[in-house]
Parts: structure tokens; sequence; C-alpha cells
């Protein structure tokens, strides 16, 4: 098949997307209306991230909003932009607090995709039932392995409903991974080209897309995965170094400047909810929690487990996230910044507009001519 062929638009039944690109979901407000609604302005799939909007939407306006409210009115400002092109939402599993409400407002808000993982979405269909746009929306989980994937088909026919397509997450990825241990996630096994072979065979019964995600940088990474069978792929750092990202211009710059070497996965301290966390090793808050000298602060509670998060009961196994991301998203003026990156980061030589970016990675002119 030739090449130009195999990158075509992304069809999601009824839904056209110009480009086989899906801008990740990146929270906390990274992602924002203005990154996402861009990527979808320029033919790509663009994913806002839903963790704490409450809190971002009502310092936006100077007035309290809570959840369910505040996810309508962050895709509202992203429709501002991408007009009625194809917008997603990324709701996060692990934050508990706010999952039912955030999947409602997403519904109330007329997004077209809901993007869920950070955990097992089993619940999501279910909820979703309880709104009028159930047969409107396309319900995509995000799995790490072929096994969470049947998994969660075979819960998702108790609700008579099958993902619409399956993102496979690999261990290159920025923010949470779907392990908990290094040395696993860096197994031969784990490593993206193998999972997606495995989740493209438990697929095919189904007739469900697969889209790849994890260290996908290049136009020609892109095509190594459509020639897989992928009919699209997930990238989240390449998004992250753009203008229209909601990350402070030090979180960009700090992305531009870093090396190999800096870019880790933390564990003790890492993320309160359990899975392995990407992260530059330099970032203050990182810096800060290593040394012990984080002042006791955890007044946010996103990524609270049954009451509880890991950051307030021992702090040397867990920092507290939520504080440190929303610094690095310039809505926090206490504390200091906590940056969260793909393993490619050092790559990102520059920032650029989402224009160029899309340009580049379709590799075609006719966006820069647009
Ligand atoms: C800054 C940042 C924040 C992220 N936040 C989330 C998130 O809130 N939820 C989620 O499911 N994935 C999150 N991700 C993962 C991305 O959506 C995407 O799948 C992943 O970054 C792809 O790998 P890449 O960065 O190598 O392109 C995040 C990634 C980054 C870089």
């Amino acid at each position: 098949m030739a090449l130009n062929n195999i990158f075509s638009n992304f069809t999601l039944k009824d839904l056209n997307i110009e480009y086989p690109i899906i801008q990740g979901g990146m929270g906390i407000g990274i992602s924002s209306a203005e990154l996402s609604g861009t990527v979808s302005k320029y033919g790509g799939l663009g994913v806002l991230s839903s963790v704490a909007l409450d809190y971002l939407i009502s310092q936006k306006f100077n007035k309290h909003f809570k959840q369910r409210e505040a996810v309508k009115i962050e895709i509202e400002e992203a429709r501002k932009i991408s007009g009625q092109k194809p917008l997603g939402i990324n709701i996060m599993v692990a934050i508990q607090k706010h999952y039912k409400d955030s999947v409602l407002g997403a519904l109330d808000g007329g997004v077209d995709v809901i993007i869920s993982g950070a955990g097992l979405p089993l619940q999501l269909p279910e909820i979703v039932a309880e709104h009028e746009r159930v047969n409107e929306v396309k319900l995509i989980p995000i799995v790490s392995s072929a096994r969470a994937f049947e998994l969660i088909c075979k819960r998702w026919q108790r609700s008579n409903r099958l993902p619409d397509a399956v993102v496979v997450e690999g261990p290159l990825a920025g923010g949470h991974i779907g392990w908990r241990d290094v040395e696993e996630a860096y197994k031969p096994e784990n490593r993206l080209e193998v999972l997606v072979k495995d989740v493209l065979k438990a697929a095919e019964p189904y007739q469900i897309p697969v889209i790849a995600a994890g260290g996908i940088y290049t136009h020609e990474d892109i095509l190594q995965y459509l020639e897989m069978g992928c009919k699209a792929v997930q990238m989240g750092t390449r998004f992250l170094a753009t203008i229209e990202s909601g990350a402070t211009n030090r979180y960009k710059e700090a992305v531009v400047n870093c090396k190999e070497e800096d870019i880790i996965l933390s564990t003790q301290p890492g993320s309160p909810c359990g899975l392995l966390f990407r992260v530059l090793k330099e970032s203050p808050f990182y810096q800060e929690s290593l040394a012990g000298e984080r002042a006791e602060l955890c007044n946010k509670g996103y990524l609270m487990i049954n009451g509880k998060c890991l950051a307030c009961q021992d702090r040397t196994l867990a920092f507290c996230i939520c504080n440190g991301l929303l610094s690095a998203a310039g809505a926090n003026e206490v504390e200091k910044e906590l940056y969260t990156v793909g393993a490619n980061a050092y790559k990102v030589e520059e920032i650029v507009s989402v224009k160029e970016l899309m340009s580049e990675l379709t590799n075609s002119r006719n966006l820069i001519l647009s």
C-alpha cells in the first residue's frame, strides 16, 4: 500500500477527523481550551483534560463552579476556536472524586469523544447511559495491555457497548504510565511495538480501531504505526511545547533545554496514585520534594483513593502532585512547578505554534498556506 494512502483521515463511525493525529489529554491545564481547540481547528483531534477544571475555571472567571459545570464551560471555550470540528476530552479514572461529574459535564458540553485511562474505565458506559447524548459520544479507553483491553470489552458488553477505538499507551509516554515498577515498564515485551501488535490482534474480531501512543515523535513515526495497522496515533509531548499549550514558559523552556538523562520515572517519592509518573528531574517541585523541604500542604485532594491521598500519609513515598502540576500551568503562585514529559522530550528543540507542528506532522504545506 502506498504511504500516502495510509496517511488518511481517521473515522470513528460517523465522526470524521481530517488527520490520524490525536493530541493526548494533558492535565493539569496543559491541554487547555486554547491548545485543544486549535489542534481540532487544524484537523487533528484536540483533547481537553478534565482534571481540576473546577479549580481552573473558577479561577479564570472569578466565580465558584462545580466540576460538572466547569467541564461544560471548558468545552464551550474550546469550541470558540475549533467550531464544530471533532473535539475530545480526557477523563482520568484515578480522579475518582470527579469521575462521574466529569463524564456528565463532558456530555452536557457536547463533546464528541471521551478518552479515559489511568485506571480501567469499566463504568464509563453505565455513566454515559444516564445522559441523553449516550448514542452520540464516542468512547475510547486507554490500555497498556491486550488483557486490559479484553477486560474492558467484556465489561462494556454488559451495557451493550464496545469501545469505539482503543488507545494503546506504551512506557515512553508522558504523565502516568501503566506500570508501577520501573524494571517492569522497560521489559522488552512492554515496548510499544509489541503492545500494539497484541492489541491489534485482540481488537480484530471486534473491528475496533487501534491508536498507538507513547514516544511517537515524527511524521515517519506516525507512518510506522499506521503501516502496522493502527488507524491513528496519540501524541502528548510534541503538543506540550507549543505556543498554545497551557504550560508556563518556564516549563516549555525546561522541555527545550532538557537532555535525555534529565527525564526519569519518579518513584519514592512518586505519584500518589501509585502508577509511575515521568518527570523532568530538575523540576523545582520535584527537587524540593526529594530534599524533604516542601511545607506540609495538601489541600486539593484530586488523587484521593478511598478518601485518602498517599502524599498526605507518607511524603517519602509520594509527592503532592496536584499543587505542583497546577503551578506548572500557572494556576498556583504559592507552590513550585512540577514538570511531566514523555521520554522523547529531549528531542524538542523549539517552541512552535500548533499550526506549524500540525504541518510538520502531516507533512503538508497546505496547512502553512491556509
Ligand atoms: C504534560 C503531560 C500531561 C499528561 N497528562 C495526561 C492526563 O492527564 N491523562 C492521560 O490519560 N494522559 C496524560 N498524558 C499522556 C498523553 O495524553 C499521551 O498519551 C502521551 O504523552 C503520549 O506520549 P508522548 O508524550 O511521547 O507523545 C500526559 C502527557 C504529558 C506530556
